[in-house]
Parts: structure tokens; C-alpha cells; sequence
């Protein structure tokens, strides 16, 4: 057997992939893609076929791939301290790195506390705002209200908050107490109950508004904390509509709930901003980020609070009980510091602010293929999504997306060298989420893969 071989026997035999229908993969009787390298905005496989990157790995890698600075900064911490947890010690990558993302974060979101992913990072929060409360003397406040079809992770209680039911059923019964609301998905928003003919204003207030029902219906006394993306990711890159984020800002106010700005993929740079919170000009309590953060090079995620929510856990005897082995870890967060070094001498922010309208209206025409129904994003994160008549917006049958999305469309990117994703855990949706040093010529590449495999797909139905 040769090396190729040997690896595609040892993943059908050893290797469990994460949301992987590996059934799939025995049926079409081929083996899995195996990616062995990266350089810049491309991926190459095992054949030495290359691909341009057109999710970021999974929203990761904001500098690309094949850094030699952040590779580096990962070795020499490995060096020097590979371990030490952050259980009542700390070490100079974690607090400089804390230090680093408090004077980035919007307001007083002084407090960093460090996870290894983004899961535990919402994980975090949600303990957080239960003992929170506890501490200040509103003991019942403990619920969340979240949105439909949004993803905030795995665990039972990221789980729990996530709006997608086809991933939560085969593991309940999940910890009780979330909610859900609308999200802010305008192309669809008659089907999910906003009234006809709103103005984008008249409907970003609307859908805040679902929210406060949503805390009213539990009970204000009862509710802790609402956990929103700054652009929703699940169902296809939902934006706010003008207005949404002031107004749910006064509600959480109103009634004394936490506002949780789940940045796992919107933080570092996604959006053209440090916080995806900055681009929409609101004050979270607490932010969740992840991912971007390291750009990939290393595993880290964070919460980071309020200085008015550590407040109650200063006093002597107390302490926040919650903690990760790996949560903070030194090599990771000196890779951290070495990618907010490397955003700043290398303008990245700039670039994506500079270039984003590009990405936009590159994206936009694909809207002359029939089956291209709705192009929304912001920034470098986009959803593209497919229809079966776009006069009637009318969707894909569970069956024809088994048999374009997946069976084509998906299949037919990666053949021609696009690497992003097909989805439909709301709506059909083609997503993108590159690197953010690419600019107008990767747009121009993905945007021709894109129209001939889209053009193809659309004589298929
Ligand atoms: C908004 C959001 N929250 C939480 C998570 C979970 O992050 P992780 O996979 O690092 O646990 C994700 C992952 O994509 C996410 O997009």
C-alpha cells in the first residue's frame, strides 16, 4: 500500500470526523479529502491539488496559511513554558494577551477568561450570568433567549442555547431553561411572522421586539442573559437590520438581562472591525470569541466580561468556579499575541474595510443565475442563498437539496478548487468566509468557480 493508501485505510478505520456522514463516503466508495498544507490563501490536498480558501479553514484562519511569525511564537512559548494552567497562576502570554483584548474590547469588557474553544466560551458566559445573578441577589435570574437556527456550539449547554432543532434532538433531553426568538433573516421574514411590507427600520425593530416577548414570557425575574450574533451564521449570514442591536440593547436594560455578543466568528477582523459589536455600534455585557483569535495556529477561545460582572467574585473568599486545563494555554496565547501583532503591522482590518465592498459586489453577480436568490453578508462573510424560483423565493425539497446541494453543488466546488461550504440548516446556503488578506483577484476566482458550478446546478432541478 502506498502512503495515500495507508492514510485513506487508517481514517475508514481509526479517525471519527466531526459532523461527518462517513457512510457517505463508503457508499460513493471513495475516500475522504485529506489536506496535507497551506500557504497563504490556498489549501493543497495529498495529490498536490490546490484550493482556494474560501472559509477560512471554519472561519479560523483570518492571516492565512504557512505563517512563519506565528509558527514561531508557537514553538519558542513551547520552549520556554509549554504548560501552566491559569488555576490560580498565570503566566506572561495569558496576561499580556488579556491586557491586549480588554484595550480592543468595546467599553468596560476589561475581564478575559480564557477557554479552548468557542463552545466553552458560551458555556462560560451562560455560568457566569447565572452566578452572577446569584451573587447580586436575583437568585431566579437564569434563563437565555436565543435566536432561530442560530449555532453557539456542542456542549450541552452551548447546545441548549443553539436554535437548531435537527441538531439537538438525537441528545435531549439538553439543559432546560433557553428560548428561542426570530433571528433577523429579512428575506424570509413574512414566513417567520414579521407583518408584510416593513421598511428594513420597521423590521429590525420588529424582530428586536420578539425578543423582549420572548424575556416577558418567561418572565423578566427569571431570565439572565440573551446570546446574539453580531451576523448570524446558521441559516446563511443574517445581518442586522438598522436599528436591531439599539433597540435589543434597550430592552436588556429594561429588564435587566445580560446582552452576550457571540463573536466566535465575527471577532477578529470578520466584519472589518476587532468586535463584530464595533461594526453595529452596540455594548455588549459579555463577548464570546474563539476561532480568529489565533488565526488558527493554535487552539483558544475567551469570554470576556463586564468589570461590573467580575465585581461580585473580587470579594475575598469568593471565586467564579469554572475552569479548563487547556483554557488560556501558553502556546496559545502567545500565537495570540502574535497574530493581533501581525493584524497591526500588516493593516489587516484596513484591508478588509477597504475591500469588502469589492467582495459584495463581485458576490452580487452571481444574482443573474436563476437559482440564486439572495446574496447577504458583511464584511468577508457572506451566504449565498439557493432557490428553486426566485419569484416565489420558494426553497429546495429536502430531496433536491440532498441531490444539488450536496450531492452537487458542494461536491462540484471542491472539484473545481473552491473550499467553502454548502449548508441547509435553515435555507439552502453556499457560505464564504476567506482568509481576510485576500483581495479583488481571489473574489474574481471564487466568483467565476462559483457561476460555472451554480450555472450548471440550476439545469439540474
Ligand atoms: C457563533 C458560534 N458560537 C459558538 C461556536 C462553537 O465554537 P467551537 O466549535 O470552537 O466550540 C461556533 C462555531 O462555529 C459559532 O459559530
Amino acid at each position: 500500500m502506498d502512503d495515500d493508501a495507508r492514510l485513506q485505510q487508517a481514517a475508514r478505520d481509526n479517525l471519527w470526523m466531526h459532523f461527518t456522514r462517513h457512510g457517505d463516503f463508503e457508499k460513493a466508495g471513495h475516500g475522504v479529502p485529506i489536506m496535507v498544507r497551506g500557504e497563504g490563501v490556498h489549501l493543497y490536498d495529498n495529490h498536490g491539488k490546490r484550493y482556494l480558501d474560501g472559509l477560512a479553514g471554519l472561519f479560523v484562519s483570518q492571516l492565512g496559511h504557512g505563517r512563519k511569525d506565528l509558527a514561531a511564537a508557537a514553538a519558542a512559548q513551547a520552549e520556554s513554558l509549554a504548560f501552566m494552567p491559569l488555576w490560580s497562576y498565570a503566566h506572561p502570554p495569558a496576561i499580556k494577551l488579556a491586557e491586549r483584548i480588554a484595550g480592543y474590547a468595546p467599553g468596560d469588557l476589561n475581564r478575559v477568561f480564557f477557554t479552548s474553544g468557542g463552545g466553552e466560551a458560551v458555556e462560560t458566559a451562560w455560568k457566569l450570568a447565572k452566578n452572577y445573578f446569584k451573587l447580586v441577589g436575583k437568585p431566579m435570574k437564569h434563563k437565555v433567549i436565543s435566536r432561530a437556527i442560530a449555532y453557539h456550539g456542542t456542549t450541552q449547554g452551548a447546545l441548549s442555547i443553539t436554535g437548531l432543532p435537527g441538531l439537538k434532538q438525537q441528545f435531549e433531553p439538553l439543559v432546560p431553561s433557553t428560548f428561542r426568538a426570530p433571528n433577523t433573516n429579512i428575506y424570509r421574514a413574512t414566513e417567520h411572522g414579521a407583518p408584510h411590507g416593513q421598511t428594513p427600520e420597521e423590521f429590525g425593530r420588529w424582530a428586536a421586539d420578539q425578543i423582549e416577548v420572548a424575556i416577558e414570557n418567561e418572565g423578566p425575574d427569571t431570565v439572565a442573559a440573551v446570546f446574539l450574533e453580531p451576523v448570524q451564521n446558521a441559516g446563511g449570514c443574517f445581518p442586522p437590520p438598522p436599528g436591531y442591536f439599539e433597540r435589543v440593547r434597550e430592552i436588556c436594560d429594561r429588564h435587566d438581562v445580560l446582552l452576550v455578543s457571540d463573536e466566535v466568528i465575527c471577532a477578529f477582523g470578520r466584519l472589518g472591525t476587532m468586535f463584530g459589536a464595533d461594526r453595529f455600534g452596540y455594548q455588549p455585557d459579555i463577548i464570546t470569541c474563539a476561532k480568529g483569535i489565533t488565526s488558527g495556529y493554535a487552539p483558544l477561545g475567551a469570554m470576556i466580561a463586564s468589570d461590573r460582572l467580575m465585581e461580585p467574585f473580587l470579594a475575598p473568599g469568593e471565586m467564579f468556579a469554572h475552569g479548563y486545563t487547556f483554557g488560556g494555554h501558553p502556546v496559545s496565547t502567545a500565537v495570540g499575541l502574535a497574530n493581533l501583532d501581525a493584524f497591526e503591522a500588516e493593516g489587516v482590518l484596513a484591508n478588509v474595510q477597504t475591500n469588502a465592498p469589492v467582495f459584495r459586489s463581485t458576490l452580487e453577480r452571481l444574482k443573474d443565475i436563476p437559482i440564486v436568490g439572495d446574496v447577504r453578508g458583511e464584511g468577508y462573510f457572506y451566504g449565498i442563498e439557493l432557490v428553486k424560483d426566485r419569484d416565489t423565493r420558494e426553497s429546495f425539497t429536502a430531496e433536491e437539496c440532498e441531490r444539488i446541494l450536496y450531492g452537487f453543488v458542494s461536491k462540484q466546488l471542491f472539484a473545481e478548487g473552491l473550499y467553502c461550504r454548502a449548508d441547509d440548516r435553515g435555507d439552502p446556503v453556499i457560505q464564504l468566509s476567506p482568509p481576510l488578506i485576500c483581495g479583488p483577484e481571489h473574489f474574481e476566482e471564487m466568483e467565476q468557480i462559483l457561476r460555472s458550478v451554480l450555472e450548471k446546478a440550476a439545469t439540474q432541478l
